[in-house]
């Protein structure tokens, strides 16, 4: 069998291959914003290499790079929530949320989609880092001084202005709004790291989620947060739901909802971690013992 080698595609603006070695084997991207966008637009999708297709990947990528451009070098994770929200928001009604926030640069990507798409988008973080009555046994000072370095205020003015937005402040899910308990969801982020809020997030938001609606859930495999790890291996052990890997920098796992075949209203009753889904003559796809009564 011939076996032909592939030429790594030239994407717009990258540099020559000579100059991408040097850069790599120097670690000079280390030094230059410069850098790391050259190095971040030669591993691009065929689709927008060569077709242009997705011209909202720009500004995806400013947005996903405000303050900390090395983040552009997990082009895979970028690249995964661009290709994959711009596929639900044009198939699959619902809301976006992301639960786990930081300073607000995944956030501000899921915020830029909800917008063109007008969908409403719930932004959840206590924006003070993880409180101690959280911390894990495997926790380094590190871990428990993490993320500790933002504010509401902060991540606002890098999310921007939209309508859409909810912030949600506090403990999730103790943190859960009434409007947010009756929503539903094609899209979800959640990147909290640590097995509770990520098991409660799993199974407050896996019932609420349209069929074809995605949940994206980092650290899985990384390795580095075994507490995210467990919490997904249990909600899915308790739901029978698979999900699939990517190889982004955190190892996220991804679940996709399939279809739902009951119609809202008419379907029976089903229990996700303790809640119980009524289905009583009920248009919303999801009416658990917080909103019974309130249907219709
Ligand atoms: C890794 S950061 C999020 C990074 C962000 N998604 C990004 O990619 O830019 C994790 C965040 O989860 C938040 N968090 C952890 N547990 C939480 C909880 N129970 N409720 C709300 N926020 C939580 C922390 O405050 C921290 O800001």
């Amino acid at each position: 069998m011939e076996h032909r080698i592939v030429q790594p595609r030239a994407a717009p603006e990258s540099p020559s291959m000579d100059e991408l070695e040097s850069i790599i084997s120097n670690r000079s991207y280390l030094n230059s914003n410069n850098y790391s966008r050259s190095l971040a637009v030669m591993l691009q999708p065929g689709s927008y290499s060569d077709f242009r297709a997705h011209p909202e990947f720009d500004e995806a990528f400013e947005r996903w790079t405000q303050g900390d451009r090395y983040r552009g070098l997990d082009m895979v994770r970028l690249w995964s929530f661009v290709l994959n929200i711009k596929h639900i928001l044009s198939r699959c009604p619902g809301s976006l949320a992301e639960v786990g926030v930081y300073k607000g640069q995944s956030s501000a990507v899921l915020s830029y989609f909800a917008e063109k798409a007008a969908r409403k988008v719930y932004l959840a973080d206590t924006f003070e880092g993880f409180a101690e009555s959280q911390f894990e046994a495997d926790f380094s000072n590190g871990k428990k001084q993490a993320f500790k370095d933002t504010n509401l205020v902060m991540a606002k003015d890098v999310v921007g202005i939209y309508s859409g937005i909810r912030w949600i402040v506090g403990l999730f899910p103790a943190s859960v709004t009434a409007e947010m308990r009756a929503d539903y969801y094609s899209f979800v982020s959640i990147d909290c790291d640590i097995y509770e809020p990520i098991r409660d997030a799993l199974r407050f938001f896996w019932p609420r989620m349209t069929p074809g609606g995605m949940i994206f859930v980092h650290d899985y495999s990384s390795g580095y947060w075994p507490g995210a790890t467990r919490a997904i291996d249990e909600f899915c052990a308790e739901s029978g739901v698979r999900g699939m890997l990517l190889p982004d920098l955190g190892g996220s796992y991804v679940l996709v909802r399939q279809g739902w075949p009951e119609a809202p209203g008419r379907g029976p009753e089903r229990t996700v971690g303790g809640a119980t889904d009524h289905h009583s003559d009920c248009s919303r796809y999801w009416c658990d013992d917080a909103t019974a009564g309130e249907c219709n």
